[in-house]
Formats: structure tokens, C-alpha cells, sequence
């Protein structure tokens, strides 16, 4: 097995009304986790790759390469696809050549004409590869990687007219925002999502900020064409609490508690968990 384009899993998340998880990796730690937490639930699942995160583990071959062996080496057989998230335009060139199975080209903060053209040229190159695509319309709210938004919420005729180009999948905001949503979030405005669902029938919608949405909100947004939700924040919250904890109670200091496989368990673990929650909330399960 290798990576996939995540068209066939989200097609059958979209028409069977559940939703595959997109999970951001930093590192070795967290792919593992991510991958045997997907394989012991027998869920299909999506590696998310940022452009920081690409950088931070030497570049997109590196990545390709380790998520590939890594598929083997674990003997994972659940589909697994190698997606950039929130691409730029020469970013998602970059992944295509190294050999990731999927890309998302985030056109949010051009004029809708310029995110229209990058974005069909670039449905065109990665569907005579048998890629997979995602394009985005109305930023995200807050801030991942250096890239802001502010809660923006998209406009359901631009949806139609990305969603048309014959893109795989459509980021469209709906008030969600990246990282902790603060105290006074309003939640996710499902009136425009609602209102994009009428206008874009036939591509399956994708939630990002997926940390700290409250279960109803997610089960609703799956009824209403969301079939992939992005987590990055969630994991890397109780990987630090977990070390935080293991540290604080002095196990560093004990044997060879030092040791890097011992000091980074407990946060690998929480990951795990915070994963397989996710993938039950989601209903991947049993769906590979
Ligand atoms: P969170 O970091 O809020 O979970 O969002 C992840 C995401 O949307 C990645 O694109």
C-alpha cells in the first residue's frame, strides 16, 4: 500500500453521511500515531501537511518518502492520503512533484477572478496525475502557520463557481476559525451553510478548525455535506499537556526517562486518543 487521492473516501463519506479526519503531522511521533490509531479502527484517513510543517521536516520528499515507508513498515492497509494543506500556488506545485497524493490550493485571499484561475489550472494538472484537489473559498478565521483570517464567511454563488471548476472538495468558511475558538464564538453559521449546500449539490464541503467544535455542530455539519474535517490544534494541545505532565512529575529524572522514546510516549499516546475520539465523533470507523 502507498498514499491515495482521498476522492473515492470522501465521495463515499459525503453519500453515506460521515466524514473522513484530516490530521496535521509535525513529525514522526504524530504520523505513527495517526496512522495506527486509523488502522486499529479500520477508518480511512487523511495526513494533513502545511507548508511550515513541510518546511520543519526538510521538505515534501522527506515527507512522501516516510509517510510511504512508514505505510509499509507498520503494515498499515487502511487508505491513507498525503494531503497539503492550505497550499500556495508554487507550494502546491512543490507537493505535486515530490509526490503527494493530494493538494489543496488555498486561493482564499485573491480576488475571486485570480482564486478562479489558479485554481482551474491547478484542477487541471492534478487530475491528469489522478490527484486529488481542494480549494477554498472565504478565509478561515485565525491564525495557522503565519496565515490569518478573521472568521470570514464565503459567498455560496463564489462556492458554485469554485465548486464547478470541478474541484474534489471545497473549504467554504462557515465562522469557523483555526486554533482555540475564543470564549465569545458565535459557533458555525449554519444558515450559510445551508445556503451553500443549495448552490454547490454535488461537491462534498470540508470543515477546518476542527478543534473545539462542539459535537452537535459537527454531527450537523456531516448532515449538511461536510465529509472531511481538518484537526491540527486538538493534537498538539495533549501532546504538550501530556509532556508537560510526564516532565512536571519529575520522569525525566528517573532511569532513562530521558530517553526521547520514553519522554515523547506519553504525548504520542494522548494524540492516539485524541485521534480515535475524533474518528467515532466523525463515524470513519469500520469504513476503510
Ligand atoms: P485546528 O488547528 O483548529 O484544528 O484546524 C486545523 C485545520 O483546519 C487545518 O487546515
Amino acid at each position: 500500500m502507498s498514499i491515495v487521492s482521498l476522492e473515492s473516501m470522501v465521495k463515499k463519506a459525503y453519500d453515506n453521511g460521515y466524514a473522513v479526519g484530516q490530521f496535521n503531522i509535525n513529525n514522526l511521533e504524530w504520523t505513527k500515531a495517526i496512522l495506527l490509531t486509523a488502522q486499529e479502527l479500520n477508518s480511512p484517513v487523511i495526513l494533513g501537511v502545511s507548508e511550515g510543517a513541510g518546511k520543519y521536516m526538510t521538505g515534501y520528499k522527506t515527507v512522501v518518502a516516510m509517510v510511504n515507508a512508514m505505510i509499509d513498515g507498520l503494515g498499515i492497509t487502511v487508505p491513507v492520503s498525503l494531503h497539503l494543506d492550505h497550499g500556495t500556488y508554487e507550494g502546491a506545485y512543490k507537493a505535486i512533484e515530490a509526490g503527494f497524493s493530494s493538494v489543496m490550493f488555498d486561493g482564499s485571499s485573491y480576488p475571486i477572478a485570480e482564486n478562479l484561475a489558479k485554481t482551474k489550472e491547478l484542477v487541471a494538472k492534478t487530475k491528469s496525475l489522478g490527484l486529488s484537489f481542494e480549494a477554498e473559498v472565504g478565509a478561515i478565521g485565525g491564525e495557522e502557520d503565519g496565515v490569518l483570517g478573521y472568521g470570514e464567511l464565503a459567498d455560496p454563488d463564489q462556492c458554485k463557481q469554485i465548486a464547478d471548476l470541478g474541484v474534489t472538495i471545497l473549504a467554504a468558511g462557515i465562522g469557523n476559525i483555526h486554533g482555540v475558538y475564543p470564549a465569545n464564538w458565535k459557533g458555525l453559521n449554519f444558515d450559510v451553510l445551508t445556503k451553500i449546500r443549495a448552490k454547490v449539490t454535488h461537491t462534498p464541503l470540508v470543515l477546518h478548525g476542527g478543534t473545539g467544535i462542539p459535537e452537535d455542530m459537527i454531527k450537523k455539519a456531516i448532515s449538511l455535506g461536510v465529509a472531511k474535517i481538518n484537526v491540527n490544534t486538538e493534537c498538539q494541545l495533549v501532546f504538550a499537556a501530556a509532556t508537560r505532565k510526564y516532565i512536571e512529575a519529575g520522569k525525566d529524572l528517573e532511569g532513562k526517562g530521558f530517553d526521547p522514546r520514553k519522554l515523547l510516549a506519553p504525548g504520542t499516546e494522548a494524540i492516539k486518543q485524541a485521534v480515535k475520539a475524533k474518528i467515532l465523533l466523525f463515524g470513519s470507523a469500520n469504513r476503510a
